[in-house]
């Protein structure tokens, strides 16, 4: 309707050229297919509006074209090469909160940590330290007694701080296998297959740059998925795959006895994320308890029980908190196939979850 009034205008104003009143109202409907007594005079106010849509259309490619180049040439954030000492604060608060598993106290660490993102917004540390705060309130989600809808937010919130986090510090592969976990889940909580799609390709990303930590996310996030699923057994394909790049062979998949690698225990270089540390005290024993679980559901229960027992030969397993968790995981293999496999409730609860669907899925690894 506005284009249509635009050309009447230009066609009206053109002709009256010369003429002493120019004026909207003078504008003749352009009749193409009707016969007129003058040719001439049709054909030339024809042109006219074929030129002015040309110019109508010129100008708004080039409008659009500016905002893209305007955007696409923003100047890049910059990381920070200091961090701050509210950052510091912040950070002791968080690592207390991580590694007491006061799930409760999340919200306290992420205000202390968010403010500290206000006042420095290029410290990557920080801004992946709050991505895992929300990562972690949604992981666990469990523990609540009514799970609240708004839970899911911090999916949207977690993903907008890893992708910050990426951004600021690209080396760090730890934050691109979270990233494109958490865009999973934000894919799939508002059922946007692009979304989906870009986590996936993400952590297949995340693998090449680190092997060695990123099969697991990969691998964990996906252990979710029914068990006959391509991406569920794509999963626990990438489990084998990470304890073969950890020790640096093929590992027997009908026997696989960690207790002759326990020596190549180390807390340096990549590999340092195959054993318990500081940051996940007890890495290998949620390692294994998860990858047992994932066989379990899978139907092979015999060799979840061999996986689940190289736990023990962790130094700090009688330390860990899912010690009798883990025993009692090896006992009732057989009977937990089917509970495993137990379809979900709305709020996501199954009566015998598995590690990933469970309250401890961080603390697993990360509880003291
Ligand atoms: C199988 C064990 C395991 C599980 C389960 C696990 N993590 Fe980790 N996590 C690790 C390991 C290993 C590292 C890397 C340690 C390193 O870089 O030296 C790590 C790194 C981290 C860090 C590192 C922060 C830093 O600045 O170095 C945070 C935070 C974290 N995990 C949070 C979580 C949260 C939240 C969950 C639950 C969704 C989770 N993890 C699940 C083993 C685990």
């Amino acid at each position: 309707m506005i284009n249509h009034l635009i050309i009447e205008y230009v066609i009206s104003g053109s002709q009256a050229r010369g003429s002493p009143t120019r004026s909207l109202t003078v504008a003749e409907p352009v009749r193409i297919s009707s016969p007129s007594p003058s040719r001439g005079r049709r054909s030339l106010r024809i042109d006219i509006v074929n030129k002015n849509i040309l110019w109508l259309f010129l100008c708004i490619s080039v409008l659009t074209g500016c905002a893209y180049f305007a955007v696409q040439s923003a100047p890049k954030k910059s990381p920070s090469t200091t961090r701050r000492p509210a950052a510091e604060q912040a950070d002791a608060l968080f690592w207390k909160t991580l590694h007491g598993g006061q799930y409760d106290q999340i919200p306290v660490a992420l205000n202390a940590l968010t403010a500290a993102y206000i006042v420095d917004p290029g410290d990557a540390t920080t801004a992946a330290h709050i991505g895992w705060l929300h990562v972690w309130r949604i992981a666990e989600r469990t523990r609540m007694v009514d799970i609240p809808a708004t839970i899911t937010d911090h999916a949207v919130m977690g993903r907008r701080y890893f992708e910050e986090a990426v951004r600021l510090n690209p080396k760090d592969a730890r934050y691109l296998g979270f990233y494109g976990g958490i865009l999973l889940a934000e894919g799939s909580i508002h059922q946007d297959e692009k979304l989906t799609r870009k986590g996936y390709f993400t952590l297949m990303d995340s693998i090449k740059a680190f092997p060695e930590f990123n099969y697991f996310t990969a691998g964990y996030v996906m252990s979710e998925r029914p068990r006959d699923s391509k991406q569920f057994n794509e999963g626990l394909e990438y489990q084998w795959l990470n304890l073969d790049v950890c020790v640096g062979e093929k590992v027997n998949r009908h026997n696989p006895d960690y207790q002759k690698y326990m020596h190549l225990k180390t807390d340096k270089g990549q590999k340092r994320v195959c054993w318990n540390s500081w940051i996940a005290p007890h890495n290998l024993e949620g390692f294994f308890l998860n990858m047992g679980d994932m066989l379990v559901k899978a139907g092979d229960w015999q060799t979840a029980q061999k996986i689940y027992a190289n736990a023990r030969f962790s130094d700090e397993y009688n330390q860990w908190k899912f010690r009798d968790l883990l025993e009692e995981r090896i006992t009732q293999a057989e009977t937990n196939v089917t509970a495993f496999n137990a379809p979900q409730d709305t709020a996501g609860r199954t009566a015998q979850p598995i590690m990933f669907q469970s309250a401890f899925s961080c603390m697993g690894c990360h509880q003291e």
